[in-house]
């Protein structure tokens, strides 16, 4: 049998069990398709054969509309680290919400939220806030351009940073996905993550064009995979001896310490960009640095930039983002790291145990497997050496077993998690790796034994 015989008959069998534990869904998403195209409303939650509508959220637990419990290691793509329903954040967004919910004036529990980011992240001297992450990316950029009158950029292959033009160059397989400019193209520049010398050699040749490198805190959505060997502190170095700015996207790090990735990893960058956990469930962002940097958003600047929106900063997204940071202590934050951890090692042992070579990426509350026995550092080494059969075929699986995890095979840890849920995890993917194994040996024989 060819490879594709091969993995359809997986498919086939895998789907058929999804399928039947779904069928409201499938119904939910034909229904959909008349009015959203193929009932997608964002392409990173998509799956074949049709993605599981959810119908509520309790703690670590979401319910389909079909009645299945799953354990949700998705949080949102790492966003809901206090669960669904946290009592501390229902009871901020209950408290705002017959007080007001949008008001074209400056609200006092903002700057409370300020006050907090400031006092966490050592970098951040002043902050401002917008409803995404990506929006946090876009207004770190224009900051830095102003401040440095330069227009280029420097970013490194699959780090993720929203869905702004010039931060889509390169993230996935396409250089320029459909829909970019050309003129993107003049500029971004893009260099392979963890890799200082190539940085190093991009950022001096250009850097009377350059304003900015961004870069994540470790590489999440392309694989949860952390900085190497000081990489970031030596991309600090070599901005600052060039004139040219640090952008640290936090969006998904910032889970990983009371400071985020910069904590951990010993640097000061001149931006930071914030989203997801900062904002307790609710649509927002956040950037901040260097308090010469912020100051070109100052009214009082002889040439301000620009950044505005509607629902910047609304009193009810703000009450639950102040509680959500408030639940982010240091002891919370290390207890679901330790999880992390600790379910990496179980992880391992059962990889070991059933003679698999597949591995795990991460750092603490978040993990991830990958489908290739060859070293993964990067863009590269994350999306080419990859099975992406197998993946497909594991997460599928999972779902089949009440574990949700996105497409990606990353788990994210809540804090509603105890020992109990990542062990349901470890079994579910020990299960799904054995029922595969046969598969492997005849596909991907490089991955056994
Ligand atoms: C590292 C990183 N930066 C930025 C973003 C964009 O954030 P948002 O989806 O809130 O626009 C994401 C989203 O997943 C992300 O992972």
């Amino acid at each position: 049998m060819s490879k594709e015989e091969l993995v359809a008959e997986y498919s086939n069998k895998i789907e058929e069990i999804y399928r039947q534990r779904s069928p409201k869904s499938a119904e939910v998403i034909e229904y959909a398709s008349q009015y959203v195209p193929d009932g997608d409303m964002r392409i990173s939650i998509w799956f074949e054969p049709y993605p599981t509508v959810m119908a509520k959220g309790d703690g670590c637990h979401l319910y389909d509309v079909d009645g299945n419990d799953y354990l949700d290691f998705s949080n949102n793509w790492t966003s809901m680290i206090l669960g669904n329903n946290h009592p501390k954040v229902v009871e901020a967004i209950s408290k705002q919400a017959p007080l007001g919910s949008a008001m074209a004036a400056p609200h006092e529990l903002v700057f409370e939220w300020a006050k907090i980011l400031c006092e966490r992240i050592p970098s951040v001297d002043r902050v401002r806030f917008c409803t995404s992450g990506t929006e946090a990316l876009m207004f770190a950029v224009r900051a830095a351009r102003a401040f440095t009158g330069k227009d280029k950029i420097l970013k490194m292959e699959g780090n993720y940073h929203g869905s702004y033009d010039i931060m889509e160059m390169q993230v996935g397989w396409r250089k320029l996905p459909p829909g970019l400019p050309k003129s993107v193209e003049q500029d971004v520049l893009v260099t392979p993550f963890n890799n200082k010398a190539a940085a190093e050699r991009i950022i001096t040749e250009n850097k009377d064009d350059l304003a900015a490198v961004v870069v994540e805190g470790i590489m999440g959505a392309a694989g949860m995979i952390p900085p190497e060997d000081d990489y970031l502190k030596h991309l600090k170095k070599v901005t600052g001896e060039n004139d040219v700015l640090l952008i640290v996207d936090e969006v998904i790090s910032f889970r990983l310490s009371t400071g985020g990735a910069q904590l951990i990893y010993d640097v000061q960058p001149d931006l930071t960009a914030l989203g997801k956990t900062i904002g307790g469930g609710l649509p927002v962002g956040a950037f901040g640095g260097r308090e010469d940097v912020m100051a070109v958003y100052s009214p009082k600047h002889k040439r301000p930039a620009h950044h505005a929106g509607t629902f910047v900063a609304t009193p009810i997204a703000v009450a639950a983002g102040i509680a959500n940071l408030k639940e982010m202590t240091a002891d919370t934050l290390d207890r679901i790291n330790s999880l992390g951890w600790s379910m990496r090692e179980n992880l391992q042992k059962a990889l070991d145990d059933l003679n698999i070579k597949i591995q795990v990426k991460g750092y603490g509350s978040l993990q991830q497997l990958h489908f290739t026995s060859e070293p993964v550092f990067d863009a590269q080494t994350a999306f080419f050496t990859q099975d992406r059969d197998l993946l497909r075929l594991f997460h599928l699986s999972l779902m089949n077993k009440g574990i949700f995890i996105p497409n990606r095979g990353f788990f994210a840890i809540s804090t509603p998690m105890t020992e109990a849920e990542t062990d349901k995890a470890v079994e579910a993917t020990t299960e799904t790796l054995s029922e595969l194994k046969p598969l492997m040996e005849q596909i991907a024989p490089q991955l056994v034994g």
